[in-house]
C-alpha cells in the first residue's frame, strides 16, 4: 500500500515507519528537515516541507491510499502563548492541509489515522473512560477536540478516518519515560502531587502494532484509545519504575503547588489524569504484549537498568 505520513521521524513516527517498510509497503515521510533518512529502510521516500503551510506536497501527498497523520509540536514545554499557539497550529494546520490534500484523490478507498490523545476527555477521578465520552473543557481537550474535528473533515471527502487517541507512549528512544529516568537514576523519583491521579500509558511496541492491526481491519471508523487496558495511578507508576530499575524511591510526594510554580499549566496535566480504557481495542480483541505497567517498564528498562 501507498502510505503517507506526517511526523514520521518522530518517536512514534519513526518505529511505525520503520515497521510499514518492512511489511513491504510504500512509505512517503513528511518531514520539515531530512535529517534521519538514513536511519530509515532504502524504500522509503522523503518530502521536506513544513506541514502547517499549503504547498506541493499536497499534491505529491494526494497519491496515496493510506494516510497517518502524527505531527504536533511537544507539549513537554512551560506553557506561554506562543508555545500553545505552536501546540494547537502544528496539529489543527497540519490536519487541515492534508485533509484537502486527501480531497483531490480520486480513489475511493483512502483512509486517514489522525492521532489524538487521552487529554481529550480532560481531567477525571476513577471512573473508566471509552470512546464514547464526550471531550473535556481544558487547553489540550479543546486542542484534541478540534484536531479530531479537523480529521473528521476528510469524511466529506469519502476518506474513512480513525482517531487514534493516545496514551502517554512509553518507549526507549524518547517520550515521557526517558524524560523521567534521570531522576529516578539518581534515586530522586517520587509520586507527583496527591500520587492518586489515573495515567493512561501505552508501550510503543503495542502503539505499532495497533496501528498494524487496525490497519488490517477495513470496516472501522471513528475513536479509538489506544492505551494499555490497565491504566495506574501515578503512585503505582512510581513504584513500578523503581522496582524495574532496581533503584529505590523517595517516600515523600512533589508537592502540587511546587509543580505549577515551576512548570506553570503544563504541571496541571501531571497532577491531574484520566483513566481510559482501550474499549474498541477490546472488542475487537487485539493481543496487547504489554497488558501491565509492570510487564512494560520490564522490558523497556532492562537495557537501561545496565547502564546506569
Ligand atoms: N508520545 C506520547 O506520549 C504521545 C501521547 C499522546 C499523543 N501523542 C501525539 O502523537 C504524535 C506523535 O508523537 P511523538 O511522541 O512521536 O512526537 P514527536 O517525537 O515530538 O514527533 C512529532 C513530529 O511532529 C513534527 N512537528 C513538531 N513540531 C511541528 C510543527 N511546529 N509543525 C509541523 N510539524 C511539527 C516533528 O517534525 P520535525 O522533525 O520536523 O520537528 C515530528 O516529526 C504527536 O502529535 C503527539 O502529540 C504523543
Amino acid at each position: 500500500m501507498r502510505v503517507f505520513i506526517t511526523g514520521g521521524t518522530g518517536f512514534v513516527g519513526t518505529s511505525l515507519t520503520r515497521k510499514l517498510a518492512d511489511q513491504g509497503h510504500q512509505v512517503t515521510v513528511l518531514d520539515r528537515t531530512i535529517k534521519a533518512a538514513a536511519e530509515f529502510p532504502s524504500t522509503v521516500s522523503f518530502i521536506e516541507a513544513d506541514s502547517t503551510f499549503r504547498g506541493p506536497w499536497q499534491e505529491r501527498a494526494a497519491g496515496h491510499e493510506l494516510f497517518i497523520n502524527l505531527a504536533g509540536a511537544s507539549i513537554f514545554s512551560r506553557w506561554n502563548e506562543k508555545t500553545k499557539t505552536a501546540i494547537r497550529e502544528s496539529r489543527i494546520l497540519t490536519t487541515n492541509n492534508l485533509v484537502e490534500a486527501i480531497s483531490w484523490n480520486k480513489n475511493t478507498d483512502t483512509r486517514l489515522f489522525s492521532t489524538s490523545a487521552v487529554g481529550y476527555y480532560g481531567f477525571h477521578e476513577d471512573e473508566d473512560l471509552t470512546e464514547e465520552v464526550p471531550p473535556g473543557n481544558d487547553f489540550l481537550a479543546s486542542v484534541a477536540r478540534d484536531w479530531e474535528a479537523a480529521a473528521n473533515q476528510a469524511g466529506t471527502s469519502q476518506a474513512k478516518v480513525i482517531i487514534c487517541r493516545f496514551g502517554i507512549v512509553l518507549g526507549r528512544r524518547g517520550g515521557a519515560l526517558q524524560q523521567m529516568l534521570p531522576l529516578y537514576k539518581a534515586c530522586m523519583g517520587s509520586p507527583l502531587g496527591s500520587g492518586r491521579q489515573w495515567f493512561s500509558w501505552i508501550h510503543e511496541q503495542d502503539l505499532v502494532n495497533i496501528f498494524l492491526f487496525l490497519i488490517d481491519q477495513q470496516d472501522i471508523e471513528g475513536p479509538f484509545n489506544c492505551t494499555a487496558p490497565q491504566p495506574v495511578r501515578n503512585s503505582e507508576m512510581t513504584r513500578a519504575i523503581g522496582a524495574a530499575l532496581g533503584v529505590p524511591t523517595l517516600p515523600l510526594r512533589v508537592p502540587g503547588f511546587l509543580m505549577k510554580l515551576i512548570l506553570g499549566e503544563f504541571g496541571t496535566i501531571l497532577l491531574e489524569g484520566q483513566k481510559v480504557i482501550p474499549g474498541r481495542l477490546a472488542k475487537l480483541g487485539f493481543p496487547f504484549a504489554f497488558p501491565t505497567i509492570q510487564s512494560a517498564l520490564q522490558d523497556l528498562l532492562k537495557r537501561n537498568s545496565k547502564d546506569k
